[in-house]
């Protein structure tokens, strides 16, 4: 059976647009095709740290010469990055924070990009290392329109995911959350109901 791990980084847990609609296309996927669906739940999971030099130290210190220190400090990114890259979809539910994406999802991004777990280096560039893999991504504004000059949070996940090796990616756009919110939920239900999903 696939996993699909469902990933939301809005705080806000009962008003949330982005958790609202990525129930909706959840429901699809496990519907339409059997899955296990694993959750982090980003500002409030405890293994979404920033870290510290410990933790840095210990990613660039092979595994026996670790100290305990260096080991704790790493154990929750092995956590994170392992079950991110064993997962066969994707689920991304992402408000833009200033025009990027929150800082639990940012914070999440450094704890699962690995090398040797989800990307190696080649000769001096990186490979991901993650093959046969589909994401979908929600995203929701206030305003600031999506795929405008404003919008970094669409190219910085698109290149994010294409450099763990992931290039089937599915875009749901929620603009206007602020300014438009019914005719923005409409849109973005029409877009969830023509996935196609295999
Ligand atoms: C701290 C913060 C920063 C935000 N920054 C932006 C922004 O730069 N551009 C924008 O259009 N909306 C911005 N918004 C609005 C959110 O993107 C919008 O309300 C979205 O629906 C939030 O997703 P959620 O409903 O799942 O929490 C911001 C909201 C907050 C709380």
């Amino acid at each position: 059976m696939k996993t699909l791990l469902r990933i939301d980084s809005s705080p806000r847990t009962k008003t949330s647009i982005t958790r609202q609609l990525a129930d909706i296309l959840q429901e699809r996927l496990e519907n339409e095709s059997s899955k296990t669906v694993q959750k982090r739940d980003l500002y409030y999971d405890e293994l979404v740290t920033f870290g510290n030099e410990d933790r840095i130290n210990g990613y660039f210190t092979p595994e026996e010469q670790q100290t305990d220190i260096q080991k704790t400090a790493i154990a929750g990114s092995n956590t994170l990055a392992t079950e991110f890259a064993q997962a066969d979809e994707y689920l991304f539910a992402v408000p833009m924070y200033n025009f990027n994406v929150s800082a639990a999802l940012k914070a999440y991004i450094d704890l699962i990009s690995r090398v040797g777990i989800t990307f190696k280096y080649g000769e001096g560039f990186p490979i991901g290392l993650l093959e046969n893999k589909k994401a979908y991504v929600i995203i929701a504004t206030g305003g600031t329109p999506l795929d405008s000059d404003y919008d970094f949070v669409t190219p910085y996940l698109r290149v994010f995911l294409n450099f763990v090796g992931i290039t089937d990616i599915e875009f749901i756009k929620v603009a206007s959350t602020n300014t438009n919110l019914e005719q923005s939920l409409i849109d973005a239900k029409a877009a969830i109901n023509n996935l196609k999903i295999s």
